[in-house]
């Protein structure tokens, strides 16, 4: 029997559970974890000791570490996700996808004695405040302190949420090993981890997920993609909510009226500094407002309102390219109280990555832990580096970010990366349209070095945390918009559309709140706009340029839509959807003529400026 701390409640199920798995895992010892400072201060201190983190300075980076992760280990790895349902049309054509007995044979192979001469913790975690209707309970069981660490910063975790469950079985069972069992007195490693291995598998039916080999964000900190977007996007289907990879962000008037939208972007498209942007200079008075940055549980209200909550309590945000201009908020956020991984180190204890000050320091550690100097070639930070902190110390944050029964949204924005062709902004002409717009969103990967950057379809910026078939995922959105009086308004938008010189047309960051002052007048019947093939779309004089020398031409190329483009971008759609056969729902394929139709009736080029 391994050594273990006390259970601190007597609910069978969970018990039962930890110890069936303590008898194939092999823990040396199970520790319940209580998510208090203590324990979080035991569990730092025990990783500097053994080389995992590194204390930074207490001045300048006050309560704040620094992790190197071994460097086959530094991101989500989607080829070796799997979304494991029993048919395997469930999964969808989008999805990784093995037989759940197969898989679980698999996984108990891997499993077995993967934790001999390490801890088991069990971190009871809530997705949402504790006791929201909207919030869920997750139990993940894991050898990676930290894991635990991380959890207790981007979660609600320990004791609270063990006396909201109570005795009961309804938590989403979360099995986590780094794959690295130390047998025979063998070294421990600062960063165990088993890459050759990795496999993350989700059983959306049993509602549970099992992940191997992997010590790494997404891969390892379960609550996040794995409970809160795959599982919780099943859960949703089922029960009539919506678990979407969306930021949740307020904007305030001058008068205090707050406006609240979820915004969907890809991966690494700006959604952290869209949700804590500070507007612009002619903005006085106006506010954005931080819910959430990364994911949203949104569910009708008794009020007859979609509502969302942020499921998380923490940001994981990329550090690179992150500072003072771009995303202010943020750098006060990490201020302290922060675990850095795989950024560089400073020789005076304090961390630096590309893009936080313009001119790097004459020498640093990298987060290989080598020397580095700017003229090494090598970057310091591994552009996939993150810090991880509490949303508590967002000088952002929406006072209701913690209310249980969520934000009231009425809008939602998806914008990707698109360099040619996509207007900076659009509105759908309805629910349905917005929807079809959402569902056939792209974005490219990064720029390629000639010829043009590759493009991902990404729908609703979630393939790949979408835990069921994406044709019914499609379906169900539609239904959600039909089961609300009023539902929110449905905006595109792309900040990323370059000239022929190959620059960005558009400043972006703080701008962007030119853009969103002009969606929230749209969802309040205020702001004008003229009827474009795409949708709805504001004339210059509808923006508000103060502080801002934005011309009118410029702006004019900037939502211009060529008629053969997109045209192509439509044949491109019907790729897409000839993924999902028949599965794919017929008001798409309306939407779809409806499009074209109207591309056939616009000129060439159509402009702005012949409209008005
Ligand atoms: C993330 C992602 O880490 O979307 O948030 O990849
Ligand atoms: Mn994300």
């Amino acid at each position: 029997m391994p050594e273990t701390s006390l259970p601190t409640n007597r609910n069978s199920a969970l018990t039962s559970w930890v110890a069936d798995f303590a008898a194939l895992a092999q823990p040396e010892r199970i520790h319940w974890s209580d998510g208090s400072d203590g324990e979080f201060a035991a569990l730092t201190s025990g990783m500097v000791e053994k080389g995992t983190m590194l204390k930074l300075d207490p001045v300048k980076r006050p309560r704040s570490f620094l992790c190197r992760s071994d460097p086959r280990d530094v991101a989500r790895v989607e080829s070796r996700t799997f979304i494991c349902s029993r048919l395997r049309s469930d999964a969808g054509p989008t999805n990784n996808w093995v037989a759940p007995v197969a898989m679980h044979d698999r996984l108990r192979g891997l499993f077995a004695g993967a934790m001999r001469g390490r801890t088991l913790y069990v971190v009871p975690f809530s997705m949402g405040p504790i006791g929201s209707p909207i919030a869920q309970i997750g139990v993940q069981l894991t050898d990676s302190p930290y894991v635990v660490a991380s959890m207790r910063i981007m979660t609600r975790m320990g004791k609270p949420v063990l006396d909201a469950l109570g005795g009961g079985d309804n938590f989403v069972r979360c099995l986590h090993s780094v794959g690295a069992p130390l047998v025979d007195g063998q070294a421990d490693v600062s960063w165990p981890c088993n890459p050759t291995e990795i496999v993350i598998a989700h059983f959306p039916e049993e509602r549970a997920i099992w992940s191997f080999g992997s010590g790494y964000g997404g891969n390892a900190l379960l609550g996040k993609k794995c409970v809160a977007l795959r599982i919780a996007s099943v859960m949703g289907r089922d029960e009539g909510w919506l678990a979407e990879h969306m930021a949740i962000l307020g904007l305030e008037s001058p008068t205090g009226e707050r406006t609240y939208v979820g915004a969907a972007f890809p991966s690494a498209c700006g959604k952290t500094n869209f949700a804590m942007m500070i507007p612009p200079a002619g903005f006085s008075g106006w506010k954005v407002r931080t819910v959430g940055d990364d994911i949203a549980w949104i569910m009708p209200g008794k009020d007859g309102r979609l509502r969302a909550i942020n499921p998380e309590a923490g940001f994981f945000g990329v550090a690179p390219g992150t500072n003072a201009e771009t995303n202010p908020h943020a750098m006060t956020t990490i201020a302290s109280d922060t675990i850095f991984t795989n950024v560089a180190l400073t020789d005076d204890g304090d961390v630096w990555w590309e893009g936080m000050t313009a001119t790097p320091p004459a020498h640093l550690t990298d987060w290989r832990g080598q020397d580095w100097t700017p003229s090494c070639g090598r970057t310091a930070a591994h552009p996939n580096a993150r810090f991880t902190t509490p949303v508590t110390r967002c000088p952002s944050l929406d006072p209701l970010w913690d209310d249980p029964h969520g934000v009231p949204i009425s809008g939602f924005i998806f914008g990707g990366r698109m360099s040619r062709d996509m207007p900076l902004v659009f509105q759908s002409f309805n629910w349905s349209h917005g929807v079809y717009c959402a569902a056939t969103m792209a974005s490219e990967a990064t720029a390629a070095a000639d010829g043009l950057p590759p493009l991902r379809r990404d729908p609703m910026a979630m393939l790949p945390f979408c835990g069921y078939n994406m044709a019914d995922y499609f379906s169900h959105w539609l239904n959600v918009g039909r089961r609300v009086p009023n539902p929110p308004r449905i905006f595109r938008v792309n900040w990323f559309r370059r000239g022929a010189d190959g620059r960005f047309l558009w400043p972006g960051f703080r701008e962007n709140a030119r853009i969103l002052s002009w969606i929230v007048d749209r969802i309040h019947g205020r702001g004008y706009a003229v009827e474009s093939p795409l949708g709805w779309m504001p004339r210059h004089e509808d923006l508000n340029w103060e502080g801002l020398d934005f011309p009118r031409e410029r702006f004019h190329e900037l939502m211009s839509v060529g008629r053969d483009a997109s045209a192509a971008e439509v044949r491109s759609h019907e790729e897409l959807f000839d993924l999902f056969l028949d599965r794919i729902p017929k008001e798409f394929l309306f939407e779809r003529e409806l499009l074209r139709s109207r591309l056939w009736r616009s000129p060439e080029r159509w402009e702005l400026a012949t409209e008005q």
